[in-house]
């Protein structure tokens, strides 16, 4: 059933987590790929937070090495609907998995090209972003500093890469750039010829509309995280006029690859956080205390 949430007691553990966007959207990840070392364990979970009904997760577990199960919670579209700010979404999705215990992150979507180097299908996987969102107050309330010195991990960062890498060389079918600056902006829409044009200015290579808040929230549960996007359309002003019907073939044809190279990333990726993402998170140091 999909429509009583559960309460949270009935969150599922998991270690390992995938935020699908754009990239998947138009399939069944994890299902669709026919891996047989993956197992849906239970599907259309909806859970009460304090922010609302969450989006439908799905738990899945994928056999690796030496029988070891991993276990993977993964949501759709970001977990945004209509209805339910974006705000609202992020909040619900990062407190389950905070909830779920959650340690590695694993996000996808698509995105403007705003370097105009970047082809269509082209993989990015940033380290870095600009936040252009005017969305304010989005955390779970955490008494934290989050240090956004390093906001993408590393470690999770290089099997994305890996994987799109290999992925890229057996089908001879794509480009895979391991750095880049995501610049978020708030949408729905897409940008004007005039931003895109400041958006390059300022350093951006790709623009899209969920990196932020996904990362500070994964700061703030002690997640690492790692974004894998791929190029759907030029900014505007970029290269050419991109047409929707690119758009529609890169949605259709995209789904299945881009969820591959989720799968292999999450075979190769373990609890530990050796990476130091979790130190990247103090206390604040701004609480509230009576005066003597
Ligand atoms: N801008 C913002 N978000 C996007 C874009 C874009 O051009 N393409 C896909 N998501």
């Amino acid at each position: 059933m999909s429509d009583a949430p559960l309460p949270p007691e009935r969150i599922p553990r998991a270690s390992l987590a995938v935020i699908g966007g754009s990239g998947t959207f138009s399939s069944r990840f994890p299902e669709d790929l026919e891996d047989p070392a993956v197992r849906v364990l239970a599907k259309n979970l909806r859970f009460d937070t304090p922010y609302g009904p969450s989006p439908l997760f799905k738990l899945f577990s994928l056999s690796a090495a030496a029988g070891e199960e991993k276990l993977v919670l993964t949501v759709k579209m970001h977990g945004r609907r209509f209805g339910v700010t974006a705000a609202d979404a992020s909040r619900q999705v990062f407190w389950v998995f905070q909830q779920a215990g959650v340690k590695k992150i694993l996000a996808e979507g698509g995105v403007g090209g705003a370097n105009h180097l970047l082809e269509l299908r082209d993989m990015v996987v940033p380290d870095d972003y600009i936040d252009l969102s005017l969305r304010r107050d989005v955390d779970l309330g955490g008494p934290y500093l989050g240090v956004m010195r390093r906001p993408v991990c590393s470690q999770l960062a290089q099997e994305l890469i890996r994987a799109a890498n290999a992925h890229a060389r057996r089908h001879q079918d794509r480009r895979v750039f391991g750095r880049g600056v995501y610049a978020v902006t708030d949408g729905r829409h897409f940008e004007s010829v005039a931003e895109v044009a400041m958006l390059r200015r300022l350093g951006a290579d790709i623009v899209g509309m969920t990196m932020c808040p996904e990362v500070y929230l994964a700061r703030e549960i002690g997640a690492c995280y790692a974004g894998l996007y791929i190029v759907v359309n030029y900014g505007e002003g970029v290269i050419r006029e991109w047409n929707h019907a690119d758009l529609e073939q890169i949605f259709y044809e995209e789904a299945r690859p881009v969820g591959r190279m989720l799968l292999e990333a999450l075979r190769r990726t373990g609890e530990d956080q050796g990476c130091g993402c979790p130190d990247l998170r103090k206390p604040t140091l701004l609480v509230e205390r009576p005066e003597e």
